[in-house]
């Protein structure tokens, strides 16, 4: 069957659909102020198949993925529709020619239901003219049932976990019919089960002929999901290869040009005092009776599925929704957070899982982002702050995190995702915190960037910082931690130890 998207490209480009290709690119050039986001840049993507593509943040991976959904103009180059020039003027005629990108910043709009943010723009209508609600919540419930997603259509998205966010993403790309479908890192905000309810979906819709483009940070994904993978770096195209005939090596060496030798140095620390001590902590109808202490050096890794309470808890600590009841106690002493200020007070520093929401300042620059949280005691001198060490400071965290952007000044809005988490991280570790709380602090990281992240959580620990990292990456938890505290439904369900914790007690724990 064709599809009506396949026969709008058709009438548009007047062409017949024959190519053994369904898009390309050739010779694509993009630049912004200060950057060659891509310089002659090609790209493939078969019928029936999913594409992976991968390299460092920065390399321009969204960067050319937006140019093939409408939403930049390249400089220069070549696109070509099932064998027919094309060229794309918004998202709208990318999606009318068939074309539907899942974005690596979610889109959806908090106020609205579900389904409204599903069907915006195209809702169906009553004889009169009006939304008929009825109806847009019956074709949600039915995508919804074909994609075995377990959502109420009138749900606010607001309410919804990013998981969820993410997969209302996945549906509504779905929903277009598209015959190219570009997703970029889907898998960022989801925990293994809801991966692999992902990839059901990618394979059915690769079955059915549909070409997907897949962005990861996630070396196991490409091999699991990827027919074909292409490598991308610093703005040029590197190769492309069918992911059976590469290696994890021979992908890490295409991107980043060098030898990466050890993806989690861990340093052994020995463990100080009882720094935090929480005990029996209750958010009502959300998580009940977590009790944990973390001590100076140690990493304490939080796991659990997305909904666990796992992001909840460390919201409380950090005072954003003060706890309904039990205590916390930093060095003995019992202390009322009910504030992010009191947090950053007693010296918190918490990097949230959302950076869109909650972390980033998009208006700002990098420099302002970093030093937001960094107006303490070291930079001020006789009450005033001395403005030349903290940008020295950011300076030199930029340079150590491998920050890729062309200045200071530059908007943090437009460093590519990645990069953007850095500067976030950057940020809390720049004030000097004695607890410190990561949110899935890698999410969307490369893997030089990532090695290096680990490396200052390290490094940190060594100066007696006490760490709790909440990650769904298997390898991160148990690759960093001193101990795994396991989260499931808002309860915890136990702790392991670094020496004897498995991916299988893990999540044997988390599914309790
Ligand atoms: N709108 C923009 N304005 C200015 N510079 C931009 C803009 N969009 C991207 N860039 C720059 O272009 C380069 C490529 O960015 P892009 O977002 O394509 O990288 P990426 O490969 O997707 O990285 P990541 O893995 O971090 O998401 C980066 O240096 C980025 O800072
Ligand atoms: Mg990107």
């Amino acid at each position: 069957m064709v599809s009506p998207s396949t026969m709008a490209a058709v009438r548009k480009s007047g062409a017949i659909p024959n190519s053994e290709f369904l898009m390309t690119a050739e010779g694509i050039r993009k630049e912004f102020p200060g950057v060659v986001a891509l310089d002659d840049v090609s790209f493939r993507l078969k019928r029936g198949s999913v594409h992976a593509l991968m390299g460092e943040n920065g390399a321009g991976k969204s960067t050319l993925m937006k140019i093939l959904a409408g939403i930049y103009q390249p400089d220069r180059g070549r696109i070509q529709l099932k064998g027919a020039d094309i060229r794309l003027d918004s998202p709208l005629d990318a999606l009318e020619n068939g074309i539907a990108m899942i974005h690596q910043e979610l889109n959806l709009m908090a106020q609205m239901t579900v389904a409204e943010n599903i069907w915006i723009r195209r809702e169906p209508l009553t004889r009169f003219g009006f939304v008929d609600h009825a109806e847009m919540n019956r074709k949600t419930a039915a995508l919804f049932d074909r994609l075995n997603i377990v959502l109420h259509p009138q749900t606010d998205v607001g309410e919804l976990s990013v998981a969820n966010r993410q997969m209302v993403e996945i549906a509504k790309a779905v929903s277009y019919e598209s015959d190219v479908l570009i997703m970029d890192e889907p898998t960022s905000a989801l925990t293994e089960r809801e991966v692999e309810h992902l990839f059901r979906i990618i394979r059915d819709l690769r079955d059915q002929g549909i070409g997907i483009v897949y962005i990861t940070h996630k070396m196991n994904e490409l091999f699991e999901i990827a027919d074909e993978c292409s490598v991308f770096r610093d703005g040029r195209y590197i190769a492309t290869h069918a992911s059976s005939q590469v290696t994890r090596d021979d992908i890490i060496r295409m991107m980043v040009g060098r030898e990466i030798t050890q993806m989690f140095p861990k340093a052994e620390v020995p463990l100080g005092a009882v720094v935090l001590s929480v005990k029996n902590l209750t958010l009502n109808g959300v998580f009940k009776d977590v009790s944990f202490d973390v001590r100076a050096g140690e990493i304490l890794g939080v796991a659990g599925l997305v909904g666990s309470g796992r992001s909840n808890v460390a919201e409380t600590l950090f005072g954003v929704t003060p706890a309904s009841s039990g205590t916390i106690a930093i060095d003995g002493k019992q202390l009322a957070i009910d504030s992010p200020t009191e947090a950053i007070r007693n010296r918190m520093a918490f990097l949230t899982e959302d950076r869109k929401e909650t972390g980033c300042l998009l208006i700002l620059d990098v420099l302002e982002n970093m030093q937001i949280a960094v107006l303490q005691d070291k930079f001020v001198s006789r009450g005033f702050v001395e403005e030349s060490k903290v940008s020295a400071a950011c300076e030199e965290m930029c340079r150590k995190l491998r920050v890729k952007t062309p200045s200071l000044g530059e908007r943090i809005e437009n460093l590519s995702g990645g990069n953007q988490q850095k500067v976030l991280i950057g940020r809390w570790m720049l004030t000097d915190p004695r607890i410190l709380i990561l949110d899935e602090p890698t999410r969307g990281i490369d893997v030089g960037a990532k090695a290096e992240i680990h490396r200052l959580v390290s490094e940190m620990t060594r100066n007696g910082v006490a760490v709790i990292m909440i990650s769904s990456e298997m390898p991160e938890v148990l690759g960093m931690s001193d101990r795994i505290m396991v989260m499931h439904e808002g309860r915890v369900t136990g702790f392991l130890d670094r020496s004897e914790a498995t991916q299988i007690k893990v999540m044997d724990l988390a599914s309790r």
